[in-house]
């Protein structure tokens, strides 16, 4: 997104408490158990769409997950997020039971353009 989207690599004026981007927004979900496969999820999703688009004027809504999260990256789809690439960062590599620094992650995007409100 960067390379063709140069506003995506501009922070926040307000760089406190920490670096915020100015333009893009993550949005992210967990439902309990017993609130799972109904829905709600994407419901949360849409709901953190809305805001950041309409609300918040952002340009771009990215949401993260471990690449083996097929459950989120599912919810990611339904919301018309597309793959945008992945990145490594803290977290739990599929089958291990430590967390290391460099798990994968998948990072999906949606451009306020793309964005059928
Ligand atoms: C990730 C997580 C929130 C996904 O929950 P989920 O229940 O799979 O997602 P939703 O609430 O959107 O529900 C989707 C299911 O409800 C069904 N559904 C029913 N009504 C629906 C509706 N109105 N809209 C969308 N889906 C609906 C879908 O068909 C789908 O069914 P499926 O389970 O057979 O595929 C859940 O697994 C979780 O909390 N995990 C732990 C936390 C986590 O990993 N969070 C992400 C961190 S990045």
């Amino acid at each position: 997104m960067s390379d063709v989207e140069p506003w995506a690599r501009q922070v926040h004026d307000a760089r406190s408490p920490y670096p915020a981007h100015a333009h893009w927004l993550e949005i992210g979900w967990a439902v309990r158990h017993r609130f799972r496969g109904q829905g709600y999820a994407t419901e949360i999703g849409r709901a953190g769409l809305v805001f950041a688009f309409d609300v918040l004027g952002a340009r771009a809504v990215v949401s993260c997950t471990l690449r083996h999260n097929d459950r989120s990256r599912a919810v990611m789809e339904r919301l018309g997020m597309r793959l945008a690439g992945e990145i490594a960062s803290r977290g739990l590599v599929e089958g291990a039971v430590r967390e290391q620094d460099d798990a994968p992650y998948v990072v999906h995007v949606l451009l306020r353009h793309e964005w059928p409100g």
